[in-house]
């Protein structure tokens, strides 16, 4: 883990989002740095799903977004994933008639000829398990492996940081641990993740630092190295007294 601060990718300041007149998120301050893997923990219903949605384009939202140096504040989704901001939705959605290489074809969609041969290949030499099944329909693969295929989509595009919006739902623990490792090498190999997750262990164990949402606002930002964490997070989830200084 870095010393000291890494260079900011992604810097989100006073961020409001919704659903029409339902307001969700409230004054959202989040950055992400170079290479850095974060976890965005909270509640059901806390608003992370939607806050990785207003990131990436998918939701109308105010406030500020930079993304290496660049405002992206009027950003569409399609301009997000141009600048190497990749959003890897819930519910693992890979196309259950197309075979796994097509689906990352499909990913891939609108670059170069050469540019997605080399990207696919990359993505599927990440996850040996179903490069191995390059050719068979995603449907007949098992759920962790359709979430791997969702996530090696979302390498197809070469990000710069990877969102994941609870990538082990549903997933036995042997399978997490697969998903979560993938996570693990991704940021070692320069990636940077925000990293959505209910498993709170799973995800501070590969996370550099952490941020709790409750109720549409960030109620804690900490370093996964503080050792007061589990206490601040039972507090910060049960909606207590989270006042206390955040580390830097
Ligand atoms: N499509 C939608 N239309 C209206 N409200 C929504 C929609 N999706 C989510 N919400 C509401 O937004 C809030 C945050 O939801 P969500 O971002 O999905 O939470 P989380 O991902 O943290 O579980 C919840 O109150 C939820 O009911
Ligand atoms: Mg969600």
């Amino acid at each position: 883990m870095p010393i000291s601060a890494p260079e900011p990718l992604l810097e989100i300041s006073g961020l409001a989002s919704g659903y029409g007149k339902i307001g969700v998120l409230r004054g959202i301050d989040l950055r992400v740095g170079v290479g850095e893997a974060v976890a965005l923990l909270g509640p059901n219903g806390a608003g992370k799903t939607t806050l990785l949605r207003a990131v990436s384009g998918l939701l109308p939202r105010t406030g500020a977004i930079r993304f290496a140096g660049k405002d992206m504040a009027g950003a569409s989704p399609r301009d997000t994933v141009q600048a190497g901001l990749v959003h890897v939705v819930e519910g693992h959605r890979v196309f259950t008639q197309l075979s796994v290489f097509d689906n990352l074809l499909l990913a891939g969609y609108g670059m170069t000829r050469d540019e997605r041969a080399t990207q696919v290949e990359e993505a599927l030499a990440f996850f040996p398990d179903i490069a191995a099944k390059r050719q068979d329909r995603a449907g007949t693969l098992s759920g962790g492996q359709q979430q791997m295929l969702a996530v090696a989509q979302g390498l197809v595009r070469r990000p710069r940081l990877l969102m994941l919006d609870e990538p082990s739902a549903g997933l036995s623990p042997v399978l997490v641990d697969r998903v979560l490792a993938a996570v693990a090498r991704l940021r070692e190999g320069g990636t940077a993740v925000l990293l959505v997750e209910q498993l709170i262990e799973k995800a501070l164990a590969v996370a550099d630092r952490v941020y709790a949402l409750a109720r549409g606002s960030i109620v804690l930002e900490a370093r996964t190295d503080e050792a007061d964490l589990p206490n601040r997070l039972e507090h910060a989830y049960f909606g207590q007294d989270v006042n206390a200084p955040l580390s830097s």
